[in-house]
């Protein structure tokens, strides 16, 4: 079969990677790729972003199966899109997408079936938030409403900081149409554990758990980020852990989804804070999670094709998934400065001799210009270490990354180190 992959970041070489492991699947394209997914597919210069295009390529291109890997496009309809050309596509359908892509839908929603999840108060009013914010106690967090490439949460210490988010989100409109409503919300304290699961809106199948490093710098310091680097598994998500977030969390969703008329097919990620009144949803993705991706898929033993499909055929309740057991880790490698301003252009080497050493390298931000990978983006590459534990793939990923040098490159030294 002929397979499209829609995106361009670490998660799309993830996906490309082991969607090339399928003895179904003849060719790969993915829009728009990166350096390092063109050893592996065919990469075609059509943005993320652009339906239309991605679509009418789908249909010249007989492509068999579509996977869409970013927010953006699943939010703007792509997978509806691709549907009615008559192509197969893996991910939600624009309204399924909502749960990410409009944070007052989600929490209310957790609110009307009792999924928790953070106490909050959505407003449309900049001085009707700021008045609120007046008479609260700190600290608090404040979201913009929609899709802003992760930068539309801040925890605010204060309520300083609170009023200049508002300003930035509501006023100044940093995020776009993102900000035209916020979330405020209590402050959630414990340890984050990410749960991506395969739905095809009925049955729900836990991938294995994970943790990401939002912070830049080592010790959580320092602003959010896309994400600096995961590990799986995470050493707090027990077996009964497990059990109550399927019971009050996972399915609940799934079916409150299907209740509203948005069944929900694709990958469902649960953002969770594990407090010590329980595991609460701190947010939903519509999606793989990236840098998740890197370290849960390469854990997959199962065709990920033959879950693709039993997804989309609602028929994944049939189907035995099975995964590595041992552990994975996964550092970032970012270009110095990010998420600020930063430099690009510069050469990569080191790839090939932390491959020999057994790690993978996926890429993010990184262009093949005659013949020559340079850096391209904030964050470049993540390289990923398996081990027979966590200890061990830590270990390897840090070796890996040891080989790998261009300019200014920057990394924390505390993936998993918690
Ligand atoms: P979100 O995009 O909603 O997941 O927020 C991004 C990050 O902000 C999360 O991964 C958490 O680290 C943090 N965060 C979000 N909501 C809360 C909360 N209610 N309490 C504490 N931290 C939060
Ligand atoms: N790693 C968080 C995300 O994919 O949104």
């Amino acid at each position: 079969m002929k397979v499209l992959v829609v995106g361009g970041g670490g998660r799309e070489h993830t996906l490309v990677w082991k969607i090339a492991q399928s003895p179904k699947v003849s060719k790969i394209f993915c829009a728009p790729g990166n350096g390092g997914i063109s050893k592996l597919a065919e990469c075609i210069n059509i943005k993320t972003t652009d339906l239309s295009s991605l679509a009418s390529f789908a249909k010249q291109n007989k492509i068999d199966l579509v996977v869409v890997g970013p927010d953006d496009p699943l939010a703007m309809g792509l997978v509806d899109m691709i549907e009615a050309e008559g192509i197969k596509a893996f991910g939600p359908s624009k309204k399924g997408a909502e749960i990410e892509a409009s944070k007052v839908f989600s929490k209310n929603l957790m609110k009307k079936y009792n999924i928790p999840t953070a106490n909050y108060e959505v407003f449309e009013d900049p001085s009707e938030v700021k008045k609120y914010l007046e008479k609260s106690s700190f600290p608090l967090v404040v979201k913009a409403e929609g899709l802003a490439l992760g930068k539309g949460v801040i925890i605010a210490a204060e309520i300083g900081q609170a009023l200049k988010a508002i300003d930035e989100i509501m006023i100044d409109r940093a995020f776009g149409d993102a900000g035209s409503r916020v979330v405020v919300e209590e402050f959630l304290q414990g340890q984050e554990v990410s749960i991506l699961a395969f739905t095809d809106g009925k049955t729900v199948v836990p991938m294995v758990s994970s943790q990401d490093h939002k912070r830049i710098f080592d010790n959580d310091q320092g602003p959010n980020t896309g994400g600096m680097g995961t590990f799986s598994p995470s050493r707090i998500y027990s077996n009964e852990l497990a059990e109550e977030c399927m019971e009050k969390i996972y399915l609940p969703t799934v079916r409150a989804m299907e209740a509203e008329g948005r069944k929900f097919k694709g990958v469902l990620y649960f953002g969770l804070m594990i407090t010590k009144d329980g595991p609460k949803t701190l947010e939903y993705n519509a999606r793989f999670g990236d840098p998740e991706t890197q370290v849960v898929i390469p854990r997959l033993k199962t065709d990920i094709i033959d879950i693709f499909e039993a997804v989309i055929e609602e028929r994944l309740d049939k189907i035995n998934i099975e995964w590595y057991p041992g552990g994975a880790a996964c550092v970032v490698m970012a270009s110095g400065g990010y998420p600020g301003k930063y430099n690009k252009g510069y050469e990569i080497s080191g790839i090939e001799e932390a491959e020999s050493l057994g790690c993978m390298a996926f890429h993010a931000g990184t262009k093949v210009v005659n013949g020559t990978l340079i850096t391209a983006g904030g964050r470049v590459l993540g390289v990923t270490g398996l081990g027979k534990d966590l200890d061990e793939a830590i270990k390897k990923a840090y070796e890996g990354v040891e080989k790998v040098k261009f300019k200014e490159a920057h990394h924390r030294k505390d993936i998993g180190i918690k």
